[in-house]
């Protein structure tokens, strides 16, 4: 496997040294990213909360800190499950927050769970958008929200990294995949042209 190859897998599913390399890389270059992604959640304290693919557990550090919710989260990742549980000790010591191993694709979660979940970066590794968006329209509440901070695809052609691995995706695919699924969908740039948050929303009246 060639550095760029090795490099875009760690991004994909974390793992050793170089995983928790990539995840801290990660933490600096994507805070805009963190930030969008919280103001698009729009949290109230008694919501119940899920994380898709956590990675080092940085952004749900960061809300626990912030907010009395109860907090749930999921990775593919051995290593990122372990590191995230270290960052995190003090959430879920308390119960405040639950972590295990999971997918996009199959959370583990029971039906209508939470009342809002996230991803940021992940979704260029589901097996599809449709297997994700349906398991996450399974697990919300109905009203629920999901909040889906990627990079546009503009922005992934232009990295090496993207070359291969990567599910790279138009707005309107993200929003086109969304209605499929019985969501209603927009989009909320956090840079022009280059990062957004998709917003689904899970009908009341829905299912
Ligand atoms: C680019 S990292 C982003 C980590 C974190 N969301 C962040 O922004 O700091 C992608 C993370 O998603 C996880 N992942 C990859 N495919 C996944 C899937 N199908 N379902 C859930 N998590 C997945 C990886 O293990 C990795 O931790």
């Amino acid at each position: 496997m060639g550095l760029t190859s090795y490099i875009g897998e760690q991004f994909h599913k974390p793992t050793g040294f170089g995983g928790r390399l990539a995840t801290f890389v990660m933490n600096k270059q994507n805070w805009r990213q963190y930030v969008g992604t919280e103001a698009a959640l729009e949290l109230r304290d008694t919501d119940s909360v899920l994380d898709i693919g956590f990675g080092n557990g940085y952004l749900l550090n960061r809300l626990a800190g912030r907010y009395p919710c109860r907090f749930y989260g999921i990775d593919i990742s051995p290593d990122m499950l372990a590191a995230a549980s270290r960052r995190n000790r003090r959430h879920t010591d308390g119960g405040k927050m639950s972590l295990s191993l999971g997918s996009a694709e199959q959370t583990g979660l029971a039906g209508g769970r939470v009342d809002k979940a996230y991803t940021v970066n992940t979704a260029y590794f589901w097996t599809s958008l449709d297997a994700g968006l349906a398991e996450i329209w399974r697990v919300l509440k109905p009203g629920g929200v999901f909040v889906n901070t990627v990079y546009s695809k503009a922005m992934l052609d232009s990295l090496p990294v993207t070359k291969s691995g990567y599910a790279k995706y138009e707005l309107d695919e993200y929003l086109a995949a969304g209605a499929r699924n019985g969501f209603f969908a927009a989009a909320r740039p956090i840079v022009e042209g280059r990062s957004y948050c998709v917003i689904y929303t899970k009908q009341e009246t829905g299912g």
